[in-house]
């Protein structure tokens, strides 16, 4: 297992691109799923996420192959419609084959993902829009078993009581070769929604409304293979930025869509960065102490969940106590403690976590216990003094393309090693 051994106090200054979204290729990839043929998914990032999900799918007769950010992906022999415990448990977004194996092979086993590290993650949203298209749903031996109507799956109005990026996935990609119209009403906006329905359509599919919180899918009968390029990670791009917010440093960041970034670009001002956005570049300036700066966490064009954690991290370098307020996941603060033993002061209020900003950080040994987590004990282990140690980052290898090579070519200190602890 490795570990990172952190040196802080280097300003991060410099220019680097950013991947594609991870979040939008564990969307796009079970679309390839739809119809038989080689798929082509360029600017595909290249982590362990992305490699779980090709060898889940790999196991399932689909034939995947990434070479550095471009992934090939050939679905023509699909042997199995079958998700094992064994790739779900290592990543819930393992669960987006369920829609798309049933629409087009009509019966699906997928396991339940179960919780994750910060408390439990349903599926009922998921499950109750197969129904609603008509799919009998069965639950044994913790799998979710899910069969199709004689004649396919059949278009329904489905309106999802919370918005959820992934049962909005998993239904829409269902519902495009469901027989007839589906209308789903409240669905997630989020840039990897819009860019998987873009995708569909690209394909073939027949979708209104994409971009909006009601889509309109008329099914079709099939599907044709398409070549497709994974939009802009805005997580990634959001660390990078906060990470040079914190160490008073300057960045350009590449290759991002300002557009999906602009909640948190406004923050970042309102905290006193200077933030110049040039078409798809954004270029930080960071010269003062940060301003204490609140945030509340909303579903898309909000301030997103993924970058609360991190948030945080920066808040520590704040003059004053400011507050965060994660709505969607009320018990995503896993790395409140580790933060503690950086010599963060910070208390927790249900869902809110009050910052007294300001106080000294010094190096310590600190566990990652998931992912945007441990990008938060990496950014305030960049500015604590001293030297720190991270320890289980393959937390961070799930979501972050060699995230410690980038940020050592900004000028942190970042060392990966490999240790025996488990
Ligand atoms: C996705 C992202 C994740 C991000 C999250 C919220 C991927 C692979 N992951 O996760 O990085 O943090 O969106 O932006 O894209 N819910 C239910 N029932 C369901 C499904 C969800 O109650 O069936 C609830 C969840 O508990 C949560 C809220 O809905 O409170 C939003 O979750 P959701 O948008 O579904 O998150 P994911 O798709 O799992």
């Amino acid at each position: 297992m490795d570990k990172f051994v952190i040196t802080g106090g280097k300003p991060l200054n410099g220019r680097i691109a950013i991947s594609g979204a991870k979040n939008a290729s564990l969307a796009i990839m079970p679309a390839t799923f739809l119809a038989p043929g080689a798929f082509h998914l360029t600017n595909t990032p290249n982590l362990r996420d992305v490699w779980t999900l090709s060898r889940l799918m790999g196991a399932m007769g689909a034939h995947c192959e990434l070479n550095d950010n471009d992934l090939f992906v050939d679905t023509a022999n699909i042997t199995s419609f079958e998700a094992p415990y064994e790739h779900v448990k290592k990543m819930r977004a393992s669960f987006h084959v369920l829609g798309p194996i049933l629409a087009r092979y009509g019966e699906a086993r997928i396991s339940l993902p179960g919780g994750c590290a910060w408390g439990p993650r349903p599926v009922d949203l998921h499950l109750k829009g197969m129904e609603k298209l008509g799919a009998e749903i069965t639950i044994e031996n913790g799998y979710v078993n899910a069969k199709a109507p004689n004649g396919g799956l059949r278009g329904a109005r489905f309106h999802f009581d919370i918005s959820s990026v992934g049962a909005t996935e998993n239904v829409m990609m269902a519902a495009v070769l469901a027989k007839g119209t589906t209308i789903l009403t409240n669905a997630a906006l989020e840039p990897e929604v819009t860019a998987l329905g873009r995708m569909l359509v690209k394909m073939g599919a027949k979708i209104e409304g994409i971009g909006t919180t009601t889509l309109e899918i008329e099914g079709v009968s099939e599907l044709k293979p398409v070549n497709e390029e994974t939009i802009p990670d805005r997580i990634e791009a959001g660390t990078f930025l906060i990470a040079a917010a914190m160490t008073r440093g300057k960045i350009t960041i590449d290759n991002i869509n300002p557009y999906h970034l602009a909640a948190v670009i406004a923050k970042l001002e309102e905290s006193g960065c200077e933030v110049d956005v040039n078409g798809d570049s954004i270029t930080l300036t960071m010269t003062e102490s940060p301003k204490p700066t609140d945030i509340t966490t909303a579903p898309y064009p909000g301030f997103p969940t993924d970058l609360q954690a991190q948030w945080m991290a920066y808040m520590l370098t704040a003059q004053g106590t400011s507050s965060i307020t994660d709505t969607i996941y009320t018990d995503r603060f896993k790395h409140v403690p580790e933060l503690l033993r950086l010599g963060a002061d910070v208390e927790m209020a249900d869902n809110t976590a009050i910052i007294k900003g300001g106080k000294k950080l010094s190096g310590a040994t600190v566990m990652s216990t998931d992912l945007r987590a441990s990008a938060s004990l990496i950014l305030a282990a960049i500015v604590a003094e001293g030297r720190s140690e991270i320890l289980r980052v393959y937390h961070l290898d799930r979501g972050y393309d060699a995230i410690e090579k980038r940020l050592n070519l900004l000028g942190a200190s970042i060392r990966r090693e490999n240790t025996e602890e488990f």
